[in-house]
């Protein structure tokens, strides 16, 4: 049986990392990578950090507005997979490549799986969000990380290859605290911030950073090229000269978890950062006022704040909270796909052979 697995952006390089090896010694595997995230600091690292095999093709699509770049993704995929011909679509999360990888294969008749399936935040506005929606209605396997996925997607009448397997950035954040160890987390307190989304004002981007220049305490700031730009466009880096704020290129993933791991507070728009705060032990607060990971709010680890600076002003004094549940499984995610798709999945050949 043949697997095509489409990513595109780093937070997929990262759900990918602990799947892709036990995968192609199960199954022959293909990787497509659409070229969304580019940079070396964006893409590149991670490759070779977290030990990738090359993409057999590379669509080399780049940055565009939502609807051309998912267009370009969907025409390119669409040659790949009727030249690949594969049994299975695999895919991950919620961007621009996991909907144009989702939608070309649905097109022509090949089964999706779609892993981190039935989150939301219900918020149409938000692009992932559209992204989430599609693709987990284009499933043929919805492959959930908890129980609320679960049951959003139950809402929307989508029960039927719907698996509770655990949170698959469990197996890869595991896979990388194992791997070399990273820099050293500065000496004493520090937080750390990212910021990478497209809500992302210049209003809530000088909210935010006024009120860590006010706070005092050192900020570890690793960027997203979207928002350094957007900060150098807005003249808002003058809000971090000769402050706590320190501007850092994108880290690799053994490093963000060593700074997650030893701050005293994480500040993020990012869905896997809240999670791998948790996961850490770090509290988080979300500048957003939405949240897909509400189990996170829910036990007190995560608070939603928002760009508001009376919000994240109170949240700056979060200690975190005594228990600390299990909350999205034990690390063997990947397994648990590659068992569902070893068992359900069907060659193409004999599933038109049926027809
Ligand atoms: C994407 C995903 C988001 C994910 C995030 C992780 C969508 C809708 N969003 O957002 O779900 O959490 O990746 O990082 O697919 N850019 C570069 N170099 C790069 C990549 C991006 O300079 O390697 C810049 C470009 O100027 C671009 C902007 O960042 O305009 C945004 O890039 P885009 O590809 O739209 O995705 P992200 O915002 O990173």
């Amino acid at each position: 049986m043949k697997i095509v697995t489409v990513v595109g952006a780093r937070p997929q390089f990262i759900k990918l990392a602990p799947l892709i090896e036990p995968l192609a010694g199960r199954f022959e595997s293909v990787l497509v990578h659409t070229g969304q995230h580019y940079d070396e600091g964006m893409s590149d690292q991670f490759f070779h950090e977290l030990r990738l095999p090359r993409p057999q093709h590379h669509l080399g699509v780049g940055s565009a507005p939502h609807g051309a770049q998912t267009g370009r993704m969907l025409e390119r995929v669409e040659e790949i997979l009727l030249q690949e011909s594969p049994d299975v679509l695999l895919v991950f999360g919620d961007t621009n490549s996991t909907l144009a990888g989702a939608l070309a294969a649905a097109k022509l008749h090949i089964p999706v799986a779609h892993v981190e399936a039935g989150m939301r935040c219900f918020d149409m506005r938000v692009p992932e969000e559209v992204n989430r929606v599609l693709t987990d209605h284009l499933a043929r396997w919805n492959f959930a990380s908890c129980q609320t996925a679960v049951d959003n997607l139950a809402r929307e009448s989508i029960t039927s290859g719907v698996h509770l397997v655990g949170d698959i950035m469990v197996d890869s954040l595991r896979r990388t605290l194992t791997g070399p160890p990273a820099e050293p987390a500065p000496e004493g307190d520090y937080l750390l911030l990212t910021m990478h989304r497209a809500e992302m004002t210049p209003e809530g981007l000088e909210s935010i950073l006024t009120v860590l220049r006010e706070h005092g305490q050192p900020v570890l700031f690793p960027c997203h090229p979207r928002t350094l730009q957007l900060l150098r466009q807005t003249g808002l880096d003058r809000l971090l000269a000769d402050g706590p704020v320190r501007l850092l290129p994108p880290a690799g993933h053994r490093q963000i978890l060593a700074w997650i791991e030893q701050a005293n507070l994480v500040l993020t728009d990012s869905g896997g950062l809240q999670k791998e705060a948790y996961l850490l032990k770090t509290p988080c607060l979300t500048l957003r006022d939405e949240t897909e990971w509400v189990e996170t709010v829910a036990v007190g680890w995560n608070t939603l704040v928002g760009h508001d600076r009376a919000r994240i002003q109170a949240g700056l004094s979060t200690r975190p909270p005594a228990e600390h549940p299990e909350l999205y499984g034990d690390g063997h995610t990947a397994e648990r796909i590659l068992d569902v798709l070893a068992r359900e999945a069907v060659p193409s050949k004999r599933a038109k052979e049926t027809v």
